[in-house]
């Protein structure tokens, strides 16, 4: 018993490699400052993710804050009124249900993009083939996933051009539920440099003044 526990141990790490290798990813086209992207894509994820995913890290009043919306309107928008600004991003299953229709639990989103990169979840979303032979469909990055080609839909009624920006702006949203400081670190850097750029003029200017009489 221990020794299997020791192998599994062993083996776990490599298994969603493993489903992973052969299938080249294709990468993502997101932009973390593309604000309109990440409001189609918020809309999305809550149209077509959260009947399963929640994104628990998350409150309904951080993403308003960040994505440029009022308390008011991404309750609206996001939960149909149902939730309050202050909750976390829930998923509209109820408990248990997951496990009694698909044999598995659903994950939670929030840290997704952070775990297997953006690059792995456009293309994993990108990815369900229908098998003529079974009548089944498969993803190319998750062989046997149980998680239905919930995109079929958006895929057959839209051009290829629209469905990978829809699938890029899904993207775009979970990787910054991934990370949200990261647009604003960025943007502190840029403000950080340029205070240590103007600093260092004024601090060369200073010392011109003080050797002016002096010989040197
Ligand atoms: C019907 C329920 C359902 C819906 C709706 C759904 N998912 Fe899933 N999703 C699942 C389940 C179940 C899993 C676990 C899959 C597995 O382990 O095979 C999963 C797994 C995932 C994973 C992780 C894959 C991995 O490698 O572990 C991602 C990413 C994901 N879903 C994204 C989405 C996005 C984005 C949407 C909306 C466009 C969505 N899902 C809609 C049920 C759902």
């Amino acid at each position: 018993m221990k020794k299997l526990f020791g192998l599994l141990l062993f083996v776990l790490p490599f298994v969603s490699v493993a489903a992973v290798h052969g299938v080249e990813l294709e990468k993502a086209p997101i932009n973390l400052k593309d604000k309109a992207s990440l409001q189609r894509g918020a809309l999305l994820f809550s149209n077509y993710c959260m009947a399963c995913h929640s994104v628990k890290y998350m409150r309904y009043n951080r993403i308003a804050r960040d994505l440029g919306w009022t308390d008011d309107e991404i309750v609206k928008k996001m939960a149909y009124g149902q939730a309050k600004p202050v909750d976390d991003v829930m998923t509209r299953m109820l408990p248990g249900v997951d496990m009694e229709v698909l044999g598995t639990h659903v994950p939670d989103l929030s840290l997704m993009a952070r775990l297997k990169g953006p690059d792995y979840i456009y293309t994993f979303l990108k990815g369900f083939e229908y098998d003529e032979k079974t009548k089944t469909w498969d993803n190319k990055v998750l062989h046997g996933t149980v998680m239905p080609n919930i995109l079929e839909g958006v895929q057959r009624y839209s051009t290829k051009e629209q469905f990978s920006q829809d699938v890029a702006d899904i993207t775009n949203f979970l990787a910054y539920v991934g990370e949200p400081i990261k647009v604003k670190r960025e943007s502190l850097g840029w403000k950080v440099m340029l205070f240590l750029f103007i600093f260092f003029i004024i601090t060369y200017l200073l010392k011109k003044e003080y050797w002016r009489d002096i010989k040197h």
